[in-house]
């Protein structure tokens, strides 16, 4: 069989199966056996698989049909331009979460080596992006998981930055250096914001294969959110920023948790929906505090 014919016999296959995305999954997957980019596959044409990619892109479309990820099917996800390394110990990174990326390197490009922490890192996307982009910036990411760490640790030497990205294993900002005056310029956080509720009755999909300590947020999602805020006004330095990763809903809900003190902004992502929470530290309680809704470009 050859290329052509592969692809429609896979893509079929998984639409039967009741994959949306099956055309594109069989390019990535028989992509990934035959050990080129989607690109190749076209440009340089195929005859035939010689049976040993044959059995393997066979055994990989089950695992697909029976809908386990194509990123823990291949081990790579690409993010920020990036390719990065997954498992099932981590989340697999998702592209509205670029936007926090975006936003949080809008806000440190002018700042002259920037100090910034990844709370909650998986498997390092966020706060490898900001390394390979921020070229004096020392970045802190922690995550409870240590098997989510080892992840990260690997994508930071990947991209070349492991000696400016220092991953340590805890609780929320717990493991950072005890350091007396050590303050943050940004803080960027991604934690589990899912409600309990609404994991236990989606568990479909993509989120049975994710560990669920990666997306349980407690009863409204935010369980995380409220014990990081206190301790992230004391890390950061006035005028430093906080980002956190919400869902549909939460932006609102967040600003009333957070109290006075901050400037707070909301935007949503290209869908329209309530994405990211950008709050500055300002430095006397009770003064300046503003709330307000991006409108979506
Ligand atoms: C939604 S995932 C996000 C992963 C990554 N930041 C990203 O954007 O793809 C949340 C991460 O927070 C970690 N986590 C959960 N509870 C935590 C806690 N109390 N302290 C630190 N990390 C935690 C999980 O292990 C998981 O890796």
């Amino acid at each position: 069989m050859n290329i052509s014919r592969w692809i429609n016999y896979a893509a079929s296959y998984l639409k039967e199966s009741g994959r949306e995305t099956a055309r594109i999954d069989a390019e990535v997957l028989l992509a990934h056996c035959t050990g080129r980019d989607r690109a190749a596959l076209y440009r340089d044409g195929l005859d035939d698989l010689p049976p040993g990619q044959e059995k393997m892109f066979l055994q990989l479309l089950e695992r697909r049909a029976g809908g386990e990820p194509v990123a823990y099917i291949t081990g790579h996800r690409e993010f920020m331009g990036l390719d990065f390394l997954v498992n099932p110990a981590v989340l697999i990174p998702r592209p509205e979460t670029e936007l926090l990326v975006e936003k949080a390197l809008e806000i440190l490009r002018p700042v002259p080596a920037p100090v910034a922490v990844d709370v909650g890192t998986g498997n390092g996307a966020i706060a490898v992006s900001l390394a390979v982009f921020l070229e004096s910036a020392k970045i802190y990411a922690t995550d409870i998981s240590g098997a989510a760490l080892e992840v990260a640790r690997q994508n930071a030497v990947r991209h070349g930055v492991g000696g400016r990205v220092e991953f340590l294993e805890g609780d929320l900002l717990g493991p950072l250096p005890d350091i007396p005056g050590f303050r943050a310029d940004l803080l960027a956080a991604n934690l589990p914001y899912v409600p309990s509720s609404e994991i236990l009755l989606l568990m479909k999909g993509v989120r049975d294969f994710e560990p669920r300590l990666a997306l349980d947020g407690g009863p409204d999602g935010l369980d995380h959110y409220r014990r990081l805020i206190p301790r992230a006004r004391r890390l950061l330095r006035e005028g430093g920023h906080l980002l956190m990763e919400v869902g549909a809903g939460q932006g609102a809900v967040l600003r009333g948790i957070m109290g006075p003190g901050w400037k707070v902004e909301v935007f949503p992502d290209l869908a329209g929906r309530e994405r990211l929470v950008i709050a500055k530290r300002l430095g006397v309680y009770g003064q300046n505090s503003e709330f307000r809704i991006q409108n979506p470009e």
